[in-house]
């Protein structure tokens, strides 16, 4: 009876999970912290394009600028600062879909049912994510690269990403030195690398 109890429970736990697809803090299982929008203070975006989903691709990148955040507080203000010059450019909000910190905090940039702009032709078929920091030459910490893989784990449980996805650094799509020598050579060991 106990043990039918318990596996009872556990079952419901792990369909609540499935249903709300992405808790704040990620506690079904505890990959990585999430910050949202609100969380660090993002300012409304202007204007909103729907993103049509599963995208069949994922772009990474570095930023060069900011610099790498190792404190909330850091990533916040990294956050801040590209959305204020993304929209600058009339953007509309900050380019990227989600922003990933040293220490492997996911913050939410334009999540994952917006069109980002972050990779020229293949905005409207990709998720965009951002490893914060200057990627030419240092490996990104590890907790970095290992939240990356689980934001796209998270991206596929929850539909926005096809399980066959093709994993790209932004320098693929467009004439850049994104993401950075160091990022661009550890991702294209990834799986799904293209
Ligand atoms: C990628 O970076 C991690 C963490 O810095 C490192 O442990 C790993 O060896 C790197 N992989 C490649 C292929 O460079
Ligand atoms: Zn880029």
């Amino acid at each position: 009876m106990t043990i039918l109890f318990n596996t009872f429970i556990i079952i419901v736990v792990v369909q609540v999970c499935r249903i709300h697809g992405f808790p704040k803090l990620n506690s079904c299982q505890q990959r990585y912290k999430y910050y949202t929008r609100s969380d660090w203070e993002a300012l409304p975006a202007s204007y909103v394009t729907p993103l049509v989903t599963p995208v069949p691709n994922v772009v990474i990148h570095h930023t060069y600028k900011p610099d790498a955040c190792t404190t909330h507080q850091e990533c916040i203000q990294a956050m801040k600062s590209m959305q204020a010059y993304h929209q600058s450019l009339d953007w509309g909000d900050i380019g990227y879909n989600f922003c990933v910190g040293n220490s492997g905090d996911v913050y939410e940039g334009r999540g994952w049912d917006v069109k980002g702009i972050h990779a020229g032709p293949a905005n409207g078929v990709s998720i965009g994510i951002c490893l914060i920091g200057d990627w030419r030459v240092n490996q990104p910490p590890e907790d970095m690269l290992e939240a990356t893989k689980s934001l796209i784990e998270s991206g596929i449980e929850q539909g926005y990403i096809k399980p066959d996805y093709k994993l790209v650094g932004h320098k693929q799509v467009m004439a850049t030195e994104c993401p950075g020598t160091a990022l661009f050579n550890n991702i294209s060991k990834w799986d799904h690398f293209f």
